[in-house]
């Protein structure tokens, strides 16, 4: 029976993290959007050529979500990453 807690529990540990992994391009935007991100990139667009690679893009993420203080989890980084990679840079992931 405990064995078996076990098994539950690291099976769900996996599905979770595998999950937030990838991240969540309809979270992203939800968050993107709360967040008012486009008061400042409006004026200063995304631009793909700059951030060239999908690890770039997470990290611009994570930098401007620190300044910001936007208080965003790691999670929360990787789908707003996910949306402005679907919407703007469109790198491989
Ligand atoms: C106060 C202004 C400001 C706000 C608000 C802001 N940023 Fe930024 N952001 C910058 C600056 C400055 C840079 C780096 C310099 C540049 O790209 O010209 C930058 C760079 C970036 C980049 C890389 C830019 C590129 O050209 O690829 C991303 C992605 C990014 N920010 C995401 C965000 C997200 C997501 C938010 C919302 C939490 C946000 N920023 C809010 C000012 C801002």
């Amino acid at each position: 029976m405990k064995k078996l807690a076990i098994f539950v529990s690291t099976s769900l540990t996996l599905l979770i993290s595998n999950s937030s992994f990838a991240g969540s391009p309809e979270a992203g935007k939800s968050l993107h959007d709360e967040a008012n991100c486009l008061r400042c990139h409006a004026d200063k667009p995304y631009n793909p050529t700059k951030t060239d690679t999908y690890e770039k893009l997470v990290a611009a993420v994570s930098f401007c979500n620190n300044n910001m203080n936007v208080g965003w989890f790691d999670d929360e980084v990787e789908d707003v990453a996910a949306y402005l990679n679907q919407k703007y840079y469109k790198h491989p992931n």
